[in-house]
């Protein structure tokens, strides 16, 4: 019998099964011993066999912090998939993997560019790390009520404004699935000796159609933070880092990804990355080439909805993209908002979208859709514009802030001592604390930010509206925590 050929194995999953199959007695961790002592619940959660191979450190597995066996093979096959230098797999999410992103490259003190409507994760990383952001304003999309990017001539007046800065860190695509012409970005970037170092969250599936945007790698990023579990076959939590290697130092990398997770990563969270990059090697073009034909026969059926649209490619500015699996459905033309269309939809037709906001819905078609659950969601978008019909459009008195005043780095910031404050007087002040809405994540207030009176009066209204407020300590928004004033 011939070997499998590399790239369609699934070496951590192999790894742990020849070590449950040794039949060893266990005197190590975890304290359940492969499922010896679990609780009937958790027995429910992960099957016998699941339990068994939940172990560590045994020497048929490896080390996630210096990888030489199973976890050096599946990274090296994850590089090879996405044509990466060096692959890292991350288990504490995008996140983490953005806190690498950063900390693997930058030093406390450095400038840095950054889109306002970056993930919250990003202001994580800048705090970990020290470094200060320059931010950037993205366009706001009048019609949509969202943030859509960045246009090259943005990036390029705050690199001329700011020539010392060490690195742009983009979202690329948006979480509405929107894209910048990476290479051109990645060009002038290097042009000014700075990094390309992109959140691309919402994109590991984008190297699998050539109907999906470059993905950022290919398009000359130095490194791209992808969340497998958003998008592919892997387990929440799941991510991996992409490297090129040449500008960026993979050593530096390795050491800030090993000092940001943790020494006991679970096997069965490896295994599911080795194995959403198996299913990516044996069926990828054909599973998302499939998720995207279904998203674009989705968006034009919503499009023939009155009252409901839903953008597509054609509505974007030439120099733009869009990831076709992103199905954004605007809901202004039935006079509600998304977040009562996203009530509606879950409790009287038992759909749950991704998200919604102000005006929109979003849903994600994936790989796992089918022309039946399309269906399902087309027939419960046609109820719901039934529902409404005739109503007029919908427009909110509020728009979503511009960047605030420069104030203090946001490590100054989180570190300082900090006072609460009444949330309404809060103007003037600088927050220490981040307020956002979940999803998208994206902050409005950030640590280090003045406090101005539309940043408070978007938030308070977006609130009345019902989306969830993250990030304050008092997410009643009563008060806020600013920094203290000496
Ligand atoms: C654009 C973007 N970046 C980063 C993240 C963080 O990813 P994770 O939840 O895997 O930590 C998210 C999560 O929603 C995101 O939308």
């Amino acid at each position: 019998m011939t070997e499998r050929q590399n790239e369609f194995r699934a070496p951590v999953a192999e790894a742990m099964k020849a070590y449950a199959g040794d039949g060893a007695l266990a005197f190590h961790t975890p304290g359940h011993k492969q499922g010896l002592g679990a609780h009937a619940l958790l027995r429910e959660l992960i099957t016998p066999q699941g339990l068994r191979e939940e172990v560590s450190l045994m020497e048929e597995l490896d080390d996630l912090h210096e990888p030489t066996m199973c976890i050096k093979e599946a990274q090296d096959l994850a590089a090879e998939l996405y044509g990466a230098d060096a692959a890292y797999f991350m288990i504490n999410g995008t996140s983490g993997a953005i806190h690498t992103m950063i900390m693997g490259c930058l030093k406390p003190g450095d400038k840095v560019l950054v889109p306002r409507n970056a993930h919250r994760s990003m202001i994580g990383g800048l705090i970990l790390a020290g470094v200060t952001p320059v931010f950037i304003q993205p366009r706001i999309d009048e019609k949509l009520g969202i943030p859509m990017g960045l246009v090259l001539a943005d990036i390029v007046a705050a690199a001329d404004a700011h020539p010392e800065a060490k690195a742009l860190l983009l979202v690329y695509p948006t979480y509405y699935g929107v894209t910048i012409d990476l290479a051109e970005v990645a060009e002038f970037v290097h042009s000014r000796k700075m990094l390309l170092l992109v959140d691309e969250a919402h994109g590991p599936h984008l190297k699998f159609s050539d109907r999906l945007p470059l993905q950022a790698l290919d398009a000359g990023a130095d490194m791209a933070a992808q969340s497998t579990h958003k998008i592919l076959g892997s387990m929440t939590q799941t991510s991996i880092l992409l490297v090129r290697s040449g500008r960026v130092d993979l050593e530096r990398v390795r050491s800030a990804a090993s000092l940001l997770q943790s020494t006991s990563p679970n096997q069965l969270l490896l295994a599911s990355l080795d194995i959403a990059r198996l299913q990516m090697a044996e069926q990828g073009p054909e599973l998302v080439n499939r998720a995207v034909q279904l998203a674009e026969r989705l968006r034009q059926r919503v499009n023939e909805i009155p009252g409901l649209w839903s953008f597509g490619k054609e509505y974007l500015p030439v120099c733009e993209g869009l990831d076709l699996t992103k199905v954004t459905v605007s809901v202004r033309g039935l006079g509600i908002t998304g977040v009562q269309a996203e009530h509606i939809l879950r409790h009287e037709y038992k759909i749950q979208c991704e998200l919604s906001d102000a005006y929109n819905l979003l849903f994600i078609i994936s790989y796992a859709d089918t022309e039946e659950q399309a269906a399902v969601l087309e027939r419960a978008l046609r109820g719901l514009a039934a529902q409404f019909a005739g109503r007029q459009e919908l427009t909110l008195p509020v728009e979503i802030p511009l960047v605030p005043a420069e104030g203090i780095s946001p490590r100054k910031a989180f570190f300082g001592g900090r006072e609460t404050v009444d949330f309404e007087a809060a103007a003037g002040r600088i927050a220490a604390e981040q307020i956002m809405f979940y999803p998208p994540g994206i902050p409005i207030l950030a640590p280090g930010d003045v406090i101005d009176a539309e940043a408070l009066y978007y938030i308070r209204t977006m609130q009345r509206l019902g989306l969830k407020v993250v990030g304050p300590a008092d997410s009643s928004l009563k008060t806020i925590q600013v920094v203290e004033e000496i």
